[in-house]
């Protein structure tokens, strides 16, 4: 009987109290046992960790990006550690030239990793190019739209790029007559903002007027750009949050957007003919006239929203680069400006200078290159997911399910690629022979690489090569502080904070 009771007791006892303990040592015992049997059985489990505790957890890599700083961690991790670094649980961040073909090569079948989903609101993935997975989801998604962003199509935009040059270039003079200092940073994001609302629905968003950042719109892509950044590293989280982040921080851009293609669509009923309007909106809908099936009315404003969520920051991160190299290195400008001068005196180019003849200024290509070298715009490893059967990098084996990825602030350090000193801003880097230039190129990742490189790079390089001949020929840009040792601040995106400068009219 008394057993009975003390039975009873033991029951009621372990019921009460002590079975919610048990169950959660138990499976922490579980998942511990697991974890450790997994660790022992890798066969990456020599690969150095990029610090104490990144095999057992992505929390140091979330702090990592929190920080703010990955781009330089990254590099000083490759130099200590060399091509291969875990930088969490089954994620491995690699620096090997050879290595950008097998990840990221037109014929591979890795697909990008989880951490890019939380760019994307769930309900528009479908029609979101930078976060689809599916690699051929995508690829239709890519050829649905390649033709808008061809190089052949977007010389059709040199007059809009060329009203807000001038816009610009007033805003410039006001400046060089104030001598105020400004942040030129910000001010170029305003061009970038206002080429590509011209470019996409014939309209500036307004920006250059006086730089005020209407809508609040700078803020909201910046912190969708957190959300991202570090949602990314949780993605099934994004699924439960995703109403509260991405969505609401660009309510003002969606409402952009969406009053934009409404007028259209007005103007369109009231028969505007579209043919007569050079710009993106108005090629999305003759398509989707053409195809309505297959080019909706989420593929157009997917495509008008992308142009303005990443065709913003990342065009001016890099203007901001080459005004910066620029105003710092008065020996490349004294060339640069040389050989536009020579150009225009051998009458090879017009005011304001074409995308065309720029492409022929050797040396302000090589200009361009080295301070999209120097300075790429997206500062995180590009992660993409070993495919079935596993494959060698860096002369490991890599399993299937692995992720890996590089990152451009990486590849252009590498001395092997790029040479001695690879922090230093020499455009001269790039003018070699033919195959060290190629070799280069091929390291060369600020487009990123291969099925999933940038569809919006020509139109950046529209922007700028319009741009920075017409800035540099009118102007001097004369820091207001050292820019050595520029803060920067990196959300995916690697944005310099106050680039604070004097403009001054050139004689
Ligand atoms: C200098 C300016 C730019 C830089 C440095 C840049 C950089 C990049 C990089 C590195 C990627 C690849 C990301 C990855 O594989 O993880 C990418 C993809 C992409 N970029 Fe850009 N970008 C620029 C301008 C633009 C513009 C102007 C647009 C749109 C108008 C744009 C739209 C996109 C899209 C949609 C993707 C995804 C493409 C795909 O996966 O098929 N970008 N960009």
């Amino acid at each position: 009987m008394a057993v009975v009771h003390f039975a009873a007791l033991m029951t009621e006892t372990w019921s009460k109290s002590w079975a919610p303990t048990h169950i959660v040592l138990v499976a922490l015992g579980v998942y511990v046992t697991i974890r450790a049997y997994q660790i022992s059985s890798d066969p990456l489990k020599s690969v150095p960790d990029a610090a104490f505790g990144a095999r057992y957890t992505r929390l140091w890599y979330l702090w990592q990006l929190w920080r703010g700083d990955f781009q330089n961690t990254n590099i000083q991790l490759h130099k200590k550690y060399g091509k291969i670094v875990r930088t969490a649980p089954n994620q491995y961040s690699i620096d090997d030239p050879e290595a950008v073909k097998v990840i990221y090569g037109h014929t591979t079948r890795f697909t990008k990793g989880d951490w890019y989903l939380a760019s994307a609101a769930p309900q528009t993935l479908p029609t979101n190019l930078f976060a689809q997975q599916d690699q051929k989801k995508h690829a239709e998604l890519r050829r649905r739209f390649n033709n808008f962003y061809a190089m052949s199509t977007l010389v059709q935009y040199e007059s809009h790029v060329n009203e807000c040059i001038s816009r610009f270039s007033e805003k410039l003079k006001e400046f060089s007559e104030s001598k105020e200092h400004i942040d030129i940073a910000h001010w170029l994001q305003c061009y970038a903002f206002d080429v590509i609302t011209k470019i996409t629905f014939d309209r500036r968003f307004g920006f250059l007027e006086n730089g005020e950042d209407v809508g609040g719109v700078i803020q909201s892509i910046d912190n969708f750009n957190l959300y991202a950044t570090l949602m990314g590293v949780f993605p099934w989280l994004h699924a439960r949050l995703s109403v509260f982040g991405p969505l609401v921080g660009l309510k003002y851009i969606i409402g952009y957007v969406n009053q934009a293609l409404g007028e259209r669509r007005q103007a369109k009923a009231q028969g505007l003919d579209l043919s007569t309007v050079p710009d993106f909106v108005s090629k999305f809908f003759v398509n989707n006239e053409k195809d309505p099936e297959g080019f909706t009315m989420l593929h157009i404003f997917g495509g008008a929203a992308t142009n303005v969520v990443a065709g913003t920051d990342t065009t001016a991160i890099s203007l901001s680069s080459i005004v910066r190299q620029l105003a710092t290195h008065p020996d490349v400008l004294t060339k640069l400006r040389a050989e536009i001068q020579d150009a225009k005196a051998a009458g090879k180019i017009s005011d304001p200078i074409t995308f065309q003849e720029s492409q022929g200024l050797t040396y302000f290509q090589a200009v361009i290159k080295e301070s999209l070298r120097v300075h790429p715009a997206a500062g995180l490893p590009m992660w993409r997911v070993v495919p079935e059967g596993g494959v060698i990098i860096a002369g490991r084996h890599f399993p299937s399910g692995t992720e890996v990825g590089i990152n451009a602030w990486v590849a252009h350090r590498n001395e092997d690629v790029f040479g001695s000193n690879p922090e230093l801003f020499r455009p001269e880097r790039w003018l070699v022979d033919r195959e060290q230039a190629a070799a280069m190129e091929h390291y060369f990742l600020s487009f990123g690489a291969g099925s999933r490189t940038c569809i919006g790079r020509h139109i950046s390089m529209l922007e700028i090569s319009k741009l920075v001949p017409q800035l540099f020929q009118q102007f001097n840009v004369l820091p207001a502080s050292t820019w050595a040792d520029i803060k920067e601040l990196n959300r995916w995106f690697v944005k310099p904070k106050g680039l604070q400068a004097v403009v001054e009219l050139r004689e």
